[in-house]
């Protein structure tokens, strides 16, 4: 979807949108509009239970005395900030997108949120239909255009042209990454993809099998190993200043069928979407390039496929990983962090980055305790912890921290190597993180566990149903504020 930019006006035809504060009394155009209706919108709210709450809409169709097809009224409450103005946004979009208005103007009068709106409008209009051959007409979207008429409007074009248009970009090319089943997103296929990546700038470096093996990454090849397909790490680079990078890691597993330590059939479909920590990194890549931001960033993902077969890992094997500590594999299907582990201990020797951020759907232990609500994190810096809970309130992206503790390290303890892949079913999304800061030695670094964000059955106003692109705006917003400062 189009989103532009104009002064204020009431539109020649198309929908039209006004916006109304709590309590429901129509300001401004909104009162305009209504005279020319004689009275028709004022009739429309008096008689429903529309009040101006924050995302409420109400609907009046063809209203006589207007040009246009429909009015929609919005509600934006009492207090409307940046991060409001997105979902109300959002919520316009779905009040629109099926309608049969092919266009909409929304009279938005508040100077400074106006690019917020458009940006939530069109994160709220991502669809992944590219599998969908009978689509009815009905059921397709028709807005195709969204002009948003607010006072700044060339601020706010700036600002979305800028920032806004290329956050959608990003968070709609992790999404559709998220959303392509396993068959077709694999290791080669996905890797191959990125390289699209080398058009805004980014070094794109693809670590192909023979490489990962000169490189000695075995925990992470042991995963892929039972897989026909190959493993691949991908390297991603945005030089826009001078000064260490900060590193984006993200679990990049194509299929994860848990290996050997296979998992029960209902409900395996979903880990297609086990490599949501790597779209949030490469995401992210393409939101922090395409806004060319001042700011020096390495993006790596390892991307392996885990299945059973007669090369598969066994339960029981002991790996040397990159950093050279052993680890005994009693799981074979706790193999995301056996992929983290390589990629971190390899980010940190080759990168030297000043802070460490890893993404991974990597325990459904952290979806017992926090559902879908909050990512979990889990960090030995204070300071990188403060900075991601507060880039995540900004952008919606919410984290909680969890804690660290040599009793929960101790757990990992292996009879015959330097660690086991599991710890008791007992606070299993905290001895993952112990198992990974075996591998971060001193750098500040966070793990967020997002096997909870990923995916949604649940729309929200900016987040349609299916995969979230969780992240992608977290690790943004975290560069911008760390970064760019
Ligand atoms: N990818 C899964 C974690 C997961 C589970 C993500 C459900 C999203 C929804 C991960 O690889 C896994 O299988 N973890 C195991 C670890 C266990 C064997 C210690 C788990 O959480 O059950
Ligand atoms: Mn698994
Ligand atoms: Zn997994």
């Amino acid at each position: 979807m189009k989103v532009s930019f104009a002064a204020p006006a009431l539109p020649p035809s198309g929908a039209l949108v006004l916006t109304v504060a709590k309590g429901g009394t129509l300001q401004g155009l909104a009162a305009e509009a209504d005279a020319a209706a004689s009275g028709a919108l004022s009739k429309a709210v008096a008689a429903s239970r529309f009040d101006g709450e924050a995302k409420a809409t109400l609907e009046v169709t063809a209203p006589s005395g207007l040009d246009a097809e429909r009015v929609l009224l919005v509600g934006v409450g009492a207090e409307l900030d940046a991060r409001l103005a997105e979902d109300v946004g959002g919520s316009v979009y779905s009040a629109l997108a099926k309608s049969g208005s092919e266009s909409a103007v929304l009279v938005w009068p508040q100077a400074g949120s106006a690019a917020a709106v458009g940006l939530g409008a069109a994160l709220a209009a991502y669809r992944f239909d590219k599998y969908r051959t009978q689509l009815k007409d009905k059921d397709k979207p028709t807005l195709g255009e969204l002009v948003i008429a607010a006072p700044d409007a060339d601020a706010a074009r700036q600002s979305y042209e800028q920032d806004g248009s290329k956050i959608v970009e990003a968070v709609g090319f992790a999404r559709d990454f998220v959303s392509e089943p396993g068959n077709v997103l694999y290791p080669e296929t996905y890797a191959e993809d990125l390289r699209e990546l080398e058009a805004i700038g980014v070094s794109v470096e693809v670590l192909d099998q023979t490489a990962l093996e000169e490189l000695k990454m075995a925990t992470l090849l042991g995963v892929a190993q039972g897989s026909a397909r190959e493993a691949r790490v991908v390297v991603m680079r945005w030089e826009g200043a001078e000064a260490p990078p900060i590193a984006l890691v993200g679990k990049g597993v194509t299929f994860d069928t848990g290996g050997i330590s296979i998992k029960p059939s209902g409900g395996m479909e979903e880990m297609k979407w086990d490599m949501g920590g790597s779209a949030a990194v490469v995401g992210a890549m393409r939101a922090i390039a395409g806004r060319k931001a001042a700011a020096n960033v390495v993006g790596i993902v390892g991307l392996v496929e885990n299945m059973p077969s007669a090369t598969a890992q066994r339960p029981g094997d002991v790996v040397t990983s990159y950093s050279g500590q052993t680890v005994e594999v009693i799981n074979t299907d706790a193999e995301g962090r056996l992929v983290l582990a390589d990629l971190l201990a390899y980010v940190i020797e080759v990168y030297k980055p000043r802070a460490v951020v890893d993404l991974a759907t990597l325990t459904g232990a952290m979806v017992m305790a926090l559902a879908h609500e909050y990512a979990g994190m889990f960090s030995n810096d204070d300071e990188l912890a403060a900075s991601l809970v507060s880039a995540g309130e900004a952008v919606d992206e919410k984290l909680w921290r969890f804690p660290l503790h040599d009793a929960y390290d101790r757990m990992l303890e292996s009879h015959i190597a330097d660690m086991k892949n599991i710890g008791p079913r007992e606070a299993g999304a905290i001895s993952a993180a112990q198992f990974l800061k075996r591998f971060v030695g001193e750098t500040p670094w966070a793990h967020l566990d997002i096997a909870g964000t990923a995916w949604t059955d649940k729309a929200r106003p900016t987040v349609p149903k299916g995969a979230t692109g969780y992240g992608v705006r977290l690790l943004d917003r975290l560069v911008r504020d760390v970064c760019e400062r």
